[in-house]
């Protein structure tokens, strides 16, 4: 499906986040499976639909309503932090991370968010692309953060954006 099938309106241009309610659980079930080698379980997904210091933003197919994107947000005390970010394969490399990012850092400017804050897997060069060009710095690495698929660990890097200062 071309990706001028989205709805071409508000102020995104091609795209519109919504905010995605406990109705849509197996969608977003589907589509984390699909398009997520780090798929969030069916019970993760769930409690964050429904805590208010989550915001989980999906963009859809115009056609048929399936997510084509899907970021999740929490809400802390001073910051938010980016806890998934994810394309469905066919669409990625157009553009739509990286308006839904900026979608996110407004809403949580918006909430008083001081900061955007993720964490991410060192060898992830897309998605480490992705946030240097938003404005994201290095602030840290945690070791062995992560499990690979031959069992051992790997690194994550530490990022954050000041939401204040600057765009
Ligand atoms: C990372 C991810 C969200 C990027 O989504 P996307 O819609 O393809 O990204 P965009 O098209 O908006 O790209 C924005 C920028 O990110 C960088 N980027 C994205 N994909 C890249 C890739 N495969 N290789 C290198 N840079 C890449 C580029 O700088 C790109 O800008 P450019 O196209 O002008 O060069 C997507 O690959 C994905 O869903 N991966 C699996 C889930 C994941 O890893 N999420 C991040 C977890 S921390």
């Amino acid at each position: 499906m071309p990706i001028d099938a989205f709805h071409p309106e508000a102020s995104l241009g091609r795209t519109v986040p919504v905010r995605l309610g406990a109705e849509d659980l197996p969608a977003l079930v589907r589509f984390e499976r699909r398009a997520n080698d780090d798929a969030w379980s069916e019970a993760l997904l769930e409690a964050a639909l429904r805590d208010e210091d989550y915001a989980v933003w999906g963009v859809r197919s115009a056609n048929d309503s399936a997510l084509w994107a899907v970021a999740i947000l929490a809400y802390l005390p001073f910051d938010a932090e980016l806890q998934s970010i994810c394309v469905l394969p066919d669409a990625r490399r157009q553009g739509l991370a990286r308006e839904m990012l900026g979608w996110v850092m407004r809403c949580a400017r918006a909430r008083g968010a001081e900061r955007l804050l993720l964490e991410l897997r060192q060898s992830n060069l897309a998605a480490r692309r992705l946030y240097e060009r938003a404005g994201f710095r290095i602030d840290g690495q945690r070791r062995g953060y992560y499990r690979r698929d031959d069992g051992r660990g790997e690194d994550a890097l530490l990022m954050s954006r000041d939401l204040v200062r600057g765009d």
